[in-house]
């Protein structure tokens, strides 16, 4: 053999060795990212559960006691919460998410919401938590249909809706 050709035989298996341990901490940096955002997802996941998002959010969810499909969690209803601030539907979450950055979204579900939207709950929840639910409906992807549209108090909801009292005298 050549020496040029043997020495070009060289350089060709250390450019390739290079190349795949480039490959091997790409791929373990792109696990840790991965690992650090599924635990994210977990906790995002838990929240729902514990937190009522699901009660409201997610059709027969509270009646069935807590027995839906998760593919359908968050999803929204059709179920109209009537009172003196009009009609309102639970909205789909999971189509919300994907209009919205993380960034938006936070504000979004912390800023004032008509009821019987709690909120306030959302808005004195860690940072962290509201940015984990947000990882969880987008790794939930988007489904269902949005939620019907507010109906202002003057007007009458199609039915099913659930009537609330007029608040109690001050
Ligand atoms: C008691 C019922 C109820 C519960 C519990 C509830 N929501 Fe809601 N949520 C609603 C209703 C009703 C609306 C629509 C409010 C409106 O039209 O102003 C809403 C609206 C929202 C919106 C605004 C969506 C948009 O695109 O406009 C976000 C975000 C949201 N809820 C997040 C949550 C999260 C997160 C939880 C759990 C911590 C939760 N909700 C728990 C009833 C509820």
């Amino acid at each position: 053999m050549e020496p040029h050709v043997a020495s070009r035989k060289i350089l060709a298996v250390a450019i390739l060795a290079a190349l795949a341990a480039t490959a091997a901490t790409t791929a373990s940096a792109q696990q840790k990212a991965a690992k650090s955002t599924s635990a994210d997802v977990q906790r995002g996941r838990y929240l729902v559960r514990i937190t009522g998002c699901n009660d409201c959010h997610t059709a027969g969810y509270a009646m069935s006691g807590g027995k839906v499909d998760e593919k359908l969690w968050l999803t929204g209803d059709k179920l109209g919460w009537r009172g003196p601030w009009g009609t309102t539907y639970p909205a789909n979450l999971r189509l919300g998410a994907q209009k919205l950055t993380e960034d938006q979204w936070v504000t979004r579900a912390r800023s004032e919401l008509r009821p019987p939207m709690p909120w306030f709950n959302v808005r004195d929840m860690s940072e962290r938590d509201v940015r984990a639910i947000y990882r969880y409906l987008k790794q939930a992807g988007p489904a269902g249909e949005p939620a019907p549209d507010f109906v202002p108090p003057d007007r009458t909801p199609a039915p099913p809706f659930v009537q609330f009292p007029a608040p109690p005298p001050k």
